[in-house]
């Protein structure tokens, strides 16, 4: 079985998530190498950047992985999503600066989402899509909008920007591709079970 691990801000709780439901991970040695594929345990871990995942996935070239729902969304994966995990939540949301003009141009990493945003709503906006530290385009004035992911809140706040709307609520999921579910179905339902098992516990040890 292959699994792809997301890369950056959800790689450390998602190898905690699975060292806790009894998986050998690769370990920090490991990871310190520039290799990106590990065999442990008789798993082939993959480690891909994290808007990566849903496409490894849906297309079969890794069984199952841990993805942001974002990131779900925004590729349209049609992998089954079969948990929600407790840790990197955050929320999607319509950004301005104080005063901006109404909805004109929406700077974005989510250019998909926040085309559904807008047709959801009968809004019309055009999308600028970036690649990152989006919320510069609304202090810029760049765009007259952004639409990304607030988790502390830090940096809307330290850039003085508005919450204007919630686009999304935004959590970490595991997902199995679709043909390893048909194919594997006794390795994949015990992935489910360990990783739930896991996860309960680790909700009931942090209350
Ligand atoms: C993410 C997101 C926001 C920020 C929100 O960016 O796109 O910019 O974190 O977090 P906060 O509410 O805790 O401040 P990331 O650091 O992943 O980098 P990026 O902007 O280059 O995508």
């Amino acid at each position: 079985m292959r699994i792809a691990i997301p890369k950056g801000r959800l790689q450390d709780n998602t190898l905690a998530l699975f060292a806790a439901a009894g998986y050998d991970v690769p370990t920090e040695g490991d990871l310190r190498t520039r290799k990106l594929v590990f065999t442990r345990g008789g798993i082939e871990w993959i480690f891909v950047k994290d808007c990566d995942v849903p496409v490894y996935v849906d297309h079969g070239a890794a069984d199952a992985g841990i993805a942001g729902f974002d990131q779900i969304l925004e590729h349209d994966c049609g992998a089954f999503q079969a948990l929600d995990l407790p840790f990197g939540r955050c929320r999607m949301m319509l950004i301005a600066a104080p005063g901006a003009p109404p909805l004109q141009k929406i700077a974005t990493k989510y250019p998909r989402i926040t085309r559904q945003y807008l047709e959801e709503r009968g809004l019309h906006a055009d999308i600028v899509p970036l690649g990152g530290s989006v919320e510069l385009a609304a202090v810029l004035a760049l765009t007259t909008h952004v639409v990304d992911l607030v988790e502390t809140g830090e940096t809307v706040r330290v850039h003085k920007l508005e919450m204007q709307d919630l686009v999304a609520e935004i959590s970490p999921r595991l997902i199995i591709c679709r043909n390893a579910y048909r194919t594997q179905t006794e390795k994949v339902r015990e992935l489910i079970a360990r990783l739930e098992e896991a996860r309960n516990e680790c909700s009931v040890a942090s209350r």
